[in-house]
């Protein structure tokens, strides 16, 4: 009786987790796509700034700025555990050192913010240039560690 039960019991987990194993992978692909859409954007909104910049159009440099900061801030929570499937890109570091990928996005939005708080101080041209390098190697500092 005993083993009969504990059969029963197994067979219903097996039958929850192959019900529930399709919507998971599903969710993670779609968490996938959102967040490598959240990057293009961050790429958009980085070349946005080198054109602004240039032209002088200092409310689209703070306006792209704010975007790849308030990015920043939800990006830790992008990236569940193992949610690394084909195609991302994303590398398994990311879990294995949690503690220096949340830096990196913490580093990144600090980055951003300090560019924003330069236009809203009115900085001159150079504290600009300056602060968008820098933006610039906050993003090609965690790819280095954490994307292929
Ligand atoms: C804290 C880490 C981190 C920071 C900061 C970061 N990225 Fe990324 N980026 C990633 C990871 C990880 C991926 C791969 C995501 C995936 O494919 O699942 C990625 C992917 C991308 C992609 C490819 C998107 C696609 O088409 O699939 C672009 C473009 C990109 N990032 C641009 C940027 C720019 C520009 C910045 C800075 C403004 C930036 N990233 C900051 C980690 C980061």
């Amino acid at each position: 009786m005993k083993t009969i039960q504990v059969v029963v019991t197994a067979l219903m987990g097996l039958t929850v987790a192959l019900v529930t194993l399709p919507a998971a992978a599903m969710d993670v692909d779609a968490l996938v796509q959102k967040r490598q859409q959240a990057f293009k954007q961050n790429k958009k909104d980085a070349q946005r700034i080198k054109a602004a910049l240039g032209s002088g159009d200092m409310q689209a440099v703070r306006e792209a700025a704010l975007r790849i900061a308030a990015w920043a801030k939800e990006m830790p929570a992008a990236f569940p555990p193992d949610s690394n499937p084909p195609p991302s890109d994303a590398r398994d570091d990311i879990w294995l050192n949690w503690e220096g990928f949340k830096q990196k996005a913490e580093e990144n939005r600090k980055a951003a913010q300090a560019l924003a708080d330069a236009v809203e101080q009115k900085a001159g041209a150079d504290t600009l240039k300056v602060r968008f390098g820098a933006l610039g190697q906050s993003c090609k500092a965690c790819h280095d560690s954490f994307k292929n």
